[in-house]
């Protein structure tokens, strides 16, 4: 089926496969969380290249530069605007290069690309008069960059003091009364209606409820605003034809996933595939309303599709707080006492799309150790290491041997292999990455049970012992070929290290070669004389001196 999919394709040119994270607010540098929401991201569209390698994906991200919070941070900071949002996106870059998040585009709202896409969007909703001006009065959160209901504001005592804040995000809300653009949103509520009925756009379901029971239950569905004075916000995108109003910066920000396709350029889109409506969107559940409300609404109104899914992921507590500033629990990722690899790893295998996860330090650590440098990375440097495999070989399946094999522990661990594509590729497709790396965990751990069962040790010191020994360890090299596969789009550093060792080759490393181990395939084609030589540590174990906490190195 695969097969004949990708001779189809060769014929015919296919749309590429879309998948955007959020842009991120330069007002402070990444922290864990978003480093999380550029993870699933990343981790979506590696796996669909390793479903399909021709398929071609466009994955952006990028940051959200304008408004008054980067604008307040920006003079905190005694920097110009424009110096200071070039210093937190190139950290942004820096930390997505060293945790392997593979975007082609990174976008950034003060880029003059973007600029034009957002003044063309805006004259097409006024050429089809979904913008009126309007006297505005109301509550706004500068950290949500958001108006706020009145519904939705509560009092809260902060240091003595009573203070405004929005139920929904805990920040403080201000008095704003100025003359804005308002867009017709309510003219859109029963598409919106109509859309939130299609099974899967908002995934996990839960989300999707959230919405739909948003819009039935907002008795009044109010028509929001779209610009704000320039004199309050002049680090923003002028409307055109008005220097005295700023564009919104929501609507400026959500603009930028049909930037990176080349909007409003049609022969920019077309040279691009016309990748749209996005096949993925991933955003955190802090902006869900921004982009499963706002955003369809603003593309129905240029008669563009809303995006064919958003994934919505929870959030990550710390040490079961909210993390933030004001808390000063905010973990920066590079600050973590574990590698790029096993944070991003840690990330993936604790959360779930649908509730909030926490981090802590010795969760990370432990985690680390016990799944990527005991169950993983020893198994790895007990086969290939000198001690049991002086000859450096994936070695050769003996088929007498084998068959006397299949009896014990070796048969469920065989049927466990046999098998974890198939569930892990259902747990691809649910963004159920957690339940991946499980199921891969569960496995090896049978590898162990398998080895350890069969003392290669011994085998070693046995006369007639050498074809058996060659056995355990292909069966195992086979067991650890195939979970480094499945692994790959979530840990692609370790799955690559792993995968050099055992010398498969780049071409046999997509999803269709962990589909059959070599004891299903007539004439195995893994086997290889030379594995590369020499210790193999495919994952430090991380001790951490309570004192001082060290960066594991792996
Ligand atoms: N700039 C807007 C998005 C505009 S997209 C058109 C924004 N930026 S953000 O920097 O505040 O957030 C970016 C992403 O980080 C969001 O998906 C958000 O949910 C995520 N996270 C921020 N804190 C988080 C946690 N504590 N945990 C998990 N993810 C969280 O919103």
């Amino acid at each position: 089926m695969r097969l004949t999919l990708r001779l189809l394709s060769s014929v015919v040119q296919r749309r590429p496969f879309y998948v955007t994270t959020p842009i991120f607010y330069v007002n402070a540098a990444p922290h864990l969380g978003h480093l999380y929401s550029a993870v699933v991201a990343d981790t979506i569209q590696r796996f669909e290249k390793l479903v399909d390698p021709d398929c071609e994906v466009i994955f952006s991200t990028g940051t959200d530069e304008h408004g008054t919070k980067i604008q307040q941070a920006a003079a905190n900071a005694v920097l110009s605007p424009a110096e200071y949002c070039s210093k937190i996106s190139a950290e942004y870059r820096d930390l997505f290069k060293d945790y392997d998040v593979e975007y082609t585009d990174y976008i950034r709202t003060t880029e003059d690309r973007h600029k034009r896409a957002v003044r063309h969007f805006w004259n097409k909703l006024l050429e089809k008069d979904y913008i009126y001006k309007s006297q505005y009065s109301g509550w706004y959160s500068v950290n949500d960059e958001a108006f706020v209901p009145e519904a939705h504001v509560r009092d809260e005592v902060r240091n003595g003091q009573t203070v405004k804040v929005s139920a929904e995000s805990g920040h403080k809300v201000e008095w704003t009364e100025e003359t804005n653009y308002m867009f017709r949103l309510s003219a859109f509520k029963s598409h919106l209606q109509e859309w939130l009925k299609n099974d899967g756009v908002i995934t996990p379901n839960k989300f999707q409820k959230q919405l739909q029971d948003l819009l039935e239950n907002e008795t009044y569905f109010p028509d929001i605003s779209i610009s704000r004075p320039s004199s309050r916000v002049h680090w923003a995108i002028r409307v055109p034809g008005d220097e005295d109003q700023s564009i919104y910066v929501w609507l400026d920000a959500l603009i930028n996933y049909l930037t990176v396709i080349g909007y409003p350029d049609n022969d920019a889109m077309l040279k691009k595939g016309r990748p749209w409506p996005a096949d993925v969107q991933v955003v955190g559940k802090d902006i869900l309303k921004f982009h499963g409300i706002y955003w369809p609404a603003f593309l129905m109104a240029i008669n563009w599709h809303p995006p064919r899914r958003l994934v919505c992921h929870s959030h990550w507590t710390v040490d079961g707080s909210k993390m933030s500033k004001s808390l000063g629990n905010v973990v920066c990722p590079r600050a973590t006492p574990v590698s790029p690899s096993a944070l991003r790893y840690m990330l993936l295998r604790e959360a779930t799309m649908h509730d909030d996860a926490n981090y802590s330090e010795s969760k990370a650590v432990n985690i680390a150790n016990s799944e990527l440098a005991d169950t993983l990375g020893n198994l790895a440097s007990r086969c290939c290491g000198a001690a049991l495999n002086p000859r450096g070989e994936f070695p050769p399946l003996h088929t007498h041997e084998l068959a006397a094999l299949e009896q014990d522990v070796s048969a469920q661990l065989m049927d466990h292999v046999e098998r974890l594509h198939e569930v892990c590729y259902g747990h691809y497709r649910n963004y159920q990455f957690y339940k991946v790396a499980d199921a891969v965990i569960r496995t090896l751990h049978l590898a162990n049970v398998f080895f350890e069962c069969h003392k290669p040790w011994e085998l070693r010191k046995k006369l007639d012992g050498q074809k058996e020994l060659d056995v355990v360890l292909h069966i195992t090299m086979e067991t650890l070929r195939i979970c480094g596969i499945v692994l790959q789009p979530i840990i692609p550093d370790l799955s690559n290290k792993l995968l050099n060792k055992l010398q498969i080759p780049l071409d046999c490393r997509s999803w269709q070669h962990c589909e059959k181990p070599s004891w299903r395939i007539e004439g195995a084609i893994y086997e290889t004389k030379n594995i590369l030589s020499g210790k193999f540590v495919l994952f430090q174990r991380i001790y951490v001196d309570k004192k001082q906490k060290k960066k594991a190195s792996a």
